[in-house]
């Protein structure tokens, strides 16, 4: 895993946003797999000014996003759907039909479910991942003791994802109890992952999750099977990795390696 250490929130958005850039740069119809939360909000916004200031291109993009809460419609506040409208859709120029995300709201979750892996499949699957981490160490919403294995399903959150996101409602009785998501299996079969944590509320997650075994128990620890995964951190999410010093030796020394 390479592992890179910035200084800021913004500092780290920003280097997200070029690997995202990059990505599009080579591949101009590339299909994206994106995710929601605080984490990502920088990330978009960089895009978003990208887009505007640079021309940065999403006319041929394709996205796919991870998750959605089991019984928001798409114009709920807290929706997945109105979030991704608001954070990132409407300031650049995606096509509204190259966009999927997980219904929250269909009548039959398990075929929905299984469209929503084959979509991803015909569009010839995902060459870039974002994803953020949980303070429990869940991708998605693939929480602790979801097989490593799992595809697209329904999860029902652990109590800590609940009060972790109750900030967003007006109370944790509020937050929906089931959420629909891409599962690990899924996420792992992305050709590149970029996944992006901030603050000290994180820094446990992220050493187990960098560190730590593979274990079902910490879901992001499943990116330590992949070819070609990246974690982008700010300083205080980095706060509990030991091998710190290493990871940043390796970045000062890349420019130069043979
Ligand atoms: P956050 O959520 O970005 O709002 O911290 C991350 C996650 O739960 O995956």
């Amino acid at each position: 895993m390479e592992v890179i250490v910035k200084e800021s929130f913004e500092e780290m958005s920003k280097a997200a946003a070029r690997v995202v850039a990059k990505v599009l740069n080579l591949k101009p119809n590339a299909v994206l797999g994106l995710a929601t939360g605080s984490t990502p909000l920088g990330l978009y916004q960089e895009l978003a000014r990208m887009h505007r200031d640079e021309g940065l291109d999403f006319s041929q993009v394709t996205t796919f996003n991870l998750d959605e809460y089991v019984g928001l419609t798409r114009t709920h506040p807290q929706s997945y759907h109105y979030f991704m409208q608001e954070n990132l859709f409407r300031h650049i120029n995606v096509p509204q039909q190259n966009i999927y995300i997980p219904s929250g709201t269909t009548d039959n979750y398990a075929a929905f479910c299984q469209w929503y892996e084959q979509r991803i499949r015909e569009c010839g699957g995902i060459d870039l991942q974002v994803l953020g981490i949980g303070s429990d160490g869940h991708i998605a919403f693939n929480e602790p003791g979801s097989s490593l294995g799992s595809r697209t399903r329904i999860k029902t959150l652990a109590r800590q994802t609940i009060d972790d996101n109750a900030r967003f409602f007006s109370g944790p009785e509020e937050v929906p109890v089931y959420a629909i998501t891409m599962g690990v299996g899924t996420i792992l079969e992305a050709r590149k992952i970029l996944l992006l944590a901030n603050g000290k509320k994180k820094a446990a997650a992220v050493a187990a999750a960098i560190e730590g075994p593979v274990t079902s128990m910490i879901t992001a620890s499943a990116l330590q099977l992949h070819r070609d995964a990246m974690c982008t951190l700010d300083r205080e999410a980095a706060g509990e990795l030991r091998m710190l010093d290493y990871y940043e030796w390796v970045q000062a020394k890349m420019p130069n390696a043979p």
